[in-house]
C-alpha cells in the first residue's frame, strides 16, 4: 500500500511566468511577452486584439517575471531543501531560436539551460521538462502565422532534435506542449495564433491542432531515436464536465464537452483521431488539410505517459435558465452549488481530481502523471516575508488525499505529482503576481515593484514533510 518508492514529488513552473531576462543572452520575443496585465489581457490571449510590439500603455508581467534568470540557484536550493524528487519547468523556444526558424541555436540559452540541469542533478532532483508552456517566437508569429502555418512543425522538429541531443542523458522526462487543449481557449497565450476580422476562427484552430499534434509525435520519434530512455509525454488541462442535473441533455452535453479535451489526447495516446471528431468536423464544415505520413506519425508515435493539470471540475448546462457562472482554468463554467470556490472563482473539488484520474486511466492505460495543481491565493505575509497559508495546505492535503485514494483504492498508475507555482510566480489568466500559489513567497507586487526576496512560507514546511514520508503525514 501507500505510494511507489519512486513517486515523483515536486513542483512545477514556466519559463514565461517566471524566467524573466527577456531580452538577455541573446533571447528573442514570443507572444508569452506581449500578454499585458489589464482589461486587454483576455483579448490578446484570445487573439482577438493583436497585440505584437510592446507599447507604453501596458505593463507585462513575463519580461521580468520573478527573475528566475538570475535567481535559479537559490530558487532550486530551496526546492532540494524542500525534498522535490522532480521539478517541472519549461524551456523558452525563442532563448534557444531567437527567432524559430534561424538556422543554428543560441549557444547562451542553451548553456544556461544545461546549468539548470547540472544544478538540479547536483541535488538529485529529476528534471521534468516542456518544450512549449505556451511560447511561440514572435518571428514564427509575424513571418508565418503561427501553427496555423504547417512550417512549424519543421522548427518545432529543428528545437526538439536540438535540445534531445544536447541535454541527453541530462533530462529525461519530456511534455510535448503545455495545456494543449487551451489553443481552443486562449489561441495567442496558447499557440501564437491572432485572428483577421474576416477568418473562420474554427477552422484555423483546429488545422493549427492539427500541426502541433504532427509536430508532437514527430518530436516524441526523435526523443526515442536520440535517446531510448527518453519518456515523452502529452499534457492535457483537466477537470472533467459535470452536468448540472441528471437531465439526459445535461448528461450527454458533459460527454461533449469533456470530448473537446479528450481529442487532444486520444490522437496524441491512441495515434488517431476519433470518429466523433470527424463527425464533429463534417457537421461543421471544419476540414483539416493532412499529408501523406501525417497518421502514419500519429499512429506510430504515440506518448509513453499522460500528464495534466488539475484544479478545479467544470458543470455544463443545456437548461437557458441556468445562467450563474463563474470563473475556472481561462473559460468559465456554470457554478457548482455543492463546492466552494477560490477567491478567484475556481471550484475546488478534491474528489473531481480521484474521477479524472480514474477517467484518464480507463480510457487511455498508461501511466498518468499531475503536473500542476495548487490554490492561487491572496497571501498577506509577515515583516520577514512568511505567510501562514493554512488554506493552501488545506487544499493541498485534500487533493493529495485524493489521488491517494485513486492509486491506492483504485489501482491508478501515478509517476508523479507537481504542484504549481511551488515559488510564487506571474498568473497565466490574470498576469498578477497577487494571485500566488507558491511555498515560497517573491515579494514582487502586480506593478513589477518589490525586492524579490525569497521567503519560505507556512506550507514549504509542510510540503517538506509530505514528500519525507511519501506522503503519509499530511498533518
Ligand atoms: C495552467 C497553466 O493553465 O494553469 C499555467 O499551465 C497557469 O501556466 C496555471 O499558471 C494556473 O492558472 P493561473 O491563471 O491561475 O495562473
Amino acid at each position: 500500500m501507500g505510494l511507489r518508492p519512486d513517486f515523483l514529488w515536486g513542483g512545477a513552473t514556466a519559463a514565461n511566468q517566471s524566467e524573466g531576462g527577456y531580452n538577455l543572452g541573446n533571447r528573442g520575443l514570443a507572444n508569452v511577452d506581449l500578454v499585458p496585465t489589464g482589461e486587454d489581457r483576455a483579448g490578446v490571449s484570445a487573439g482577438k486584439i493583436k497585440m505584437l510590439e510592446f507599447d507604453d500603455q501596458h505593463f507585462y508581467p513575463a519580461k521580468e517575471a520573478i527573475d528566475m534568470y538570475h535567481h535559479y540557484m537559490e530558487d532550486i536550493q530551496l526546492f532540494a531543501e524542500m525534498g522535490f524528487k522532480t521539478y517541472r519547468m519549461s524551456l523558452s523556444w525563442s532563448r534557444i531560436f531567437p527567432n524559430g526558424d534561424d538556422v543554428a541555436p543560441n549557444e547562451e540559452g542553451l548553456a544556461f539551460y544545461e546549468r539548470i540541469f547540472l544544478e538540479l542533478r547536483k541535488h538529485n532532483i529529476e528534471p521534468l521538462v516542456t518544450l512549449t508552456h505556451f511560447d511561440v517566437p514572435l518571428t514564427l508569429i509575424k513571418n508565418y502565422g503561427s501553427w496555423r502555418n504547417r512550417k512549424m512543425i519543421e522548427f518545432y522538429e529543428n528545437y526538439s532534435r536540438t535540445v534531445f541531443c544536447r541535454y541527453k542523458g541530462l533530462v529525461k522526462y519530456w511534455l510535448t506542449f503545455n495545456e494543449v487543449n487551451m489553443i481552443l481557449h486562449a489561441p495567442f497565450l496558447g499557440a501564437g495564433l491572432c485572428f483577421e476580422p474576416d477568418e473562420d476562427e474554427e477552422q484555423v484552430k483546429y488545422q493549427a491542432m492539427h500541426h502541433q499534434l504532427v509536430a508532437s509525435a514527430a518530436a516524441t520519434k526523435i526523443a526515442h531515436e536520440i535517446d531510448p530512455d527518453n519518456l515523452v509525454g502529452c499534457m492535457l488541462a483537466g477537470g472533467n464536465n459535470y452536468p448540472y442535473s441528471c437531465r439526459p441533455e445535461d448528461y450527454a452535453k458533459a460527454i461533449e464537452k469533456d470530448r473537446e479535451n479528450y481529442l487532444f489526447i486520444d490522437i496524441q495516446s491512441r495515434g488517431a483521431y476519433p470518429n466523433y471528431a470527424l463527425k464533429k468536423f463534417e457537421r461543421e464544415n471544419i476540414h483539416i488539410e493532412m499529408e501523406n505520413g501525417d497518421q502514419e506519425l500519429l499512429k506510430q508515435h504515440t506518448v509513453d505517459y499522460i500528464s495534466f493539470s488539475y484544479y478545479a471540475s467544470r458543470v455544463v448546462s443545456t437548461d437557458p435558465s441556468v445562467t450563474h457562472e463563474t470563473a475556472g482554468n481561462i473559460y468559465k463554467s456554470v457554478k457548482n452549488p455543492y463546492l466552494n470556490s477560490s477567491e478567484w472563482g475556481w471550484q475546488i473539488d478534491p474528489m473531481g481530481l480521484r474521477s479524472a484520474l480514474n477517467m484518464l486511466y480507463d480510457r487511455y492505460q498508461k501511466p498518468l502523471f499531475i503536473v500542476e495543481n495548487g490554490l492561487g491565493a491572496m497571501d498577506v505575509p509577515d515583516e520577514n516575508g512568511y505567510v501562514e497559508d493554512d488554506y493552501r495546505i488545506d487544499y493541498l492535503r485534500e487533493h493529495i488525499k485524493a489521488f491517494k485514494a485513486a492509486v491506492e483504492e483504485d489501482g491508478i498508475e501515478l509517476l508523479g505529482y507537481t504542484s504549481w507555482g511551488c515559488i510564487d510566480l506571474v498568473s497565466a489568466s490574470k498576469g498578477q503576481m497577487s494571485k500566488r500559489y507558491g511555498f515560497i513567497y517573491v515579494d514582487r507586487d502586480d506593478d513589477g515593484n518589490g525586492t524579490l526576496k525569497r521567503s519560505k512560507k507556512k506550507s514549504f514546511y509542510w510540503y517538506q514533510k509530505v514528500i519525507q514520508s511519501n506522503g503519509e503525514d499530511l498533518a
